[in-house]
């Protein structure tokens, strides 16, 4: 099945919300370093933190306890808007841990607008909201937390830095191949994936350049990554990055983009991957090396550059007696390795991280 359930607006944020027509008492959730102001909206401004964990949820409620908001605007990157996404269905009575896993969220009354500032989680359309809780990455998955509205404005997405432009566009991309290379995809979902790799391939060099139009690819294929996982959901290289980002506080793009090409080469003979070359008319393992290699973020022993100051390799946070905990680790995530195209042996894990050391 493939459906989207989130209205998308492309559009000046300003304009776009004022088109809204909101009414009643909203809650505005942003990043820290962000300020909106709305002048015909009555907000209650609460600045969220980076990676937040179930701790954090008990913290931002407790501001907010008193508050009667009819509407949760988040705007701001993937960590911003999953919070505002859980805070929109928390009340005195919630405990937050009981919401981690599939369907453990009964209701929601409150509208959500998300409002991505990077290009990466896709968070503004997925029923997903992950928290740090006993030193995991974990996954609120509801249809209750899909966002109402995803208003998409590329200037908001102008002053990302370099390294985070990188990682989270790569996060994107993640999000596209590992759809696209689950047993469970379909037509339309293979469509929305080739599309939105395109989009990544075309548009990383100019979004690296603060180009306008490189940011507006990169949140084109921020969408439809996020489409294409609510409708499906990722497989290895989320695994992998959940117990990573977790154990070694790795951000979520970077510890993605750390296994990315271990996992392309993983798949390298697989059918529908070779054929996925042919129509976007690219070789993929190639290409990705190259921009590897362009923007110093490295993954395999094989590559010249490694002691460059701003390469960035597994082995910087993971040491070699870890790798087998790692894999035993990403091995126990049944709900994303069981829908994995080619089956993975825990040996293979191994494999895979040892590559990306
Ligand atoms: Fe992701």
């Amino acid at each position: 099945m493939f459906s989207v359930k989130t209205k998308i607006i492309f559009g000046g944020v300003e304009e776009e919300i004022s088109n809204l027509n909101l009414k009643g008492n909203g809650l505005l959730c942003t990043g820290r370093h962000h300020n909106f102001e709305f002048a015909d909206l009555n907000l209650y401004h609460l600045k969220i933190s980076p990676e937040p964990s179930v701790e954090n949820i008990y913290e931002y409620f407790d501001k907010i306890r008193d508050l009667n908001f009819d509407y949760v605007l988040a705007i701001g990157g993937g960590s911003v808007m999953d919070v505002a996404k859980i805070l929109s269905v928390v009340t005195k009575d919630t405990k937050v841990e009981n919401l981690i896993g599939s369907d453990k969220v009964k209701s929601r009354t409150k509208t959500i607008i998300a409002v991505p500032t990077t290009h990466g989680s896709g968070s503004e359309v997925t029923k997903y909201a992950v928290l740090k809780f006993q030193n995991l990455k974990q996954t609120v998955v509801s249809d209750f937390i899909v966002p109402d509205y995803a208003l998409i404005d590329e200037n908001l997405a102008m002053s990302q830095p370099k390294d985070l432009t990188l990682y989270t566009s790569i996060d994107a991309f993640c999000h596209n191949i590992e759809a696209y290379l689950s047993k469970i995809s379909d037509p339309l979902t293979d469509l929305n994936c080739e599309s939105g790799m395109k989009f990544f391939f075309d548009g990383i060099d100019e979004a690296m350049d603060n180009k306008i139009s490189g940011r507006r690819k990169m949140l084109i294929c921020s969408v439809l990554g996020g489409i294409a996982i609510t409708n499906l959901r990722t497989n290895l290289i989320h695994a992998l990055s959940h117990v990573v980002g977790a154990e070694k506080e790795i951000s979520h793009g970077l510890a993605n983009a750390l296994f990315l090409r271990s996992y392309l080469k993983f798949y390298k003979d697989d059918e529908k991957f070779k054929n996925l070359g042919k129509i976007l008319n690219v070789d993929i393992i190639k290409r990705t090396d190259e921009i590897y290699e362009k923007y110093n973020l490295t993954s395999f022993g094989d590559v010249q550059n490694k002691s460059e100051h701003n390469t960035k390799r597994l082995s910087d946070f993971v040491a070699q007696s870890e790798i087998k905990h790692i894999a035993e680790m990403t091995y126990e995530n049944k709900r994303l390795l069981s829908v994995m195209k080619k089956k993975i042996s825990k040996v293979e894990i191994e494999r895979i991280i040892g590559d990306a050391m």
